[in-house]
């Protein structure tokens, strides 16, 4: 499902299922534990509809009833990146929907007081520039973190066309500065919150993912 007014954002479906699942993971009571149940559930969700963005081709089986399926296969291979550490936390649910999938890291850290983001380290499969990428991270706010990854990828030859950026939260200004530098970018999303703070959080949102997701 493609959402106005923002082109190439691919928003889940806003069911009381998944608006529950954030009810949980915002509420400020909720234990580490049952965020990460609850979250892993939504990225879940995210991975499955990123992987239904991916071009297929016309297969057909034969069943065991002696007739033929007309289905179809997917085309191209996949890699997860990771922007580490909050996106570390999608790592799995690309995992459980591809068997051994290659996944590569990218360490950004924002600053705490500037909220401007930082490259530390990066590790990326090596034919990464012949595979569809999903890019993993689960809060999109001013969008400097994911454009300094992407501009990682894109640099290693990575088709702009073929990212596919996973986030669990975003918002407006995240949103447009991000398709400023990356129009061509899939952001596949699950909430697109109201906005940012002054510290730059997204507000409602759930604070500090990482540390609720790893922490505290
Ligand atoms: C968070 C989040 C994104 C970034 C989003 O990471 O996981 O990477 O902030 O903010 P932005 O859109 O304004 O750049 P953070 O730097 O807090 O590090 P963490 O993954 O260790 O929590
Ligand atoms: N990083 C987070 O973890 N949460 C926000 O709201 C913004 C950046
Ligand atoms: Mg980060």
């Amino acid at each position: 499902m493609s959402t106005e007014p923002f082109k190439n954002v691919c928003l889940l479906p806003q069911s009381n299922q998944l608006t529950g699942l954030y009810t949980i993971i915002r509420d400020k009571t909720t234990t580490r534990a049952n965020f990460v149940f609850y979250s892993d559930r939504i990225i879940r969700l995210l991975v499955e509809e990123g992987l239904d963005h991916l071009p297929v081709v016309k297969k057909t089986v034969a069943t065991h009833t002696g007739e033929d399926f007309e289905g179809v296969g997917f085309k191209g291979n996949v890699c997860g990146v990771s922007i580490v550490r909050a996106g570390e936390s999608m790592e799995q649910g690309l995992r459980d929907c591809c068997r051994s999938v290659r996944i590569g890291k990218i360490l950004i850290q924002r600053d705490e007081e500037t909220a401007m983001p930082k490259l530390f380290y990066e590790k990326l499969p090596e034919d990464i520039a012949d595979r569809y990428v999903f890019l993993l991270d689960p809060m999109l706010a001013t969008g400097g973190s994911a454009i300094m990854a992407t501009d990682v990828l894109i640099k290693r030859g990575v088709k702009p066309e073929r990212i596919f950026f996973l986030n669990l939260i975003c918002c407006e200004e995240g949103i447009q500065n991000y398709h400023k530098a990356f129009p061509d970018v899939k952001i596949i999303t699950g909430c697109v919150d109201k906005g940012l703070n002054e510290q730059r959080y997204l507000v409602p949102g759930l604070g500090d993912f990482g540390d609720r997701y790893y922490c505290i």
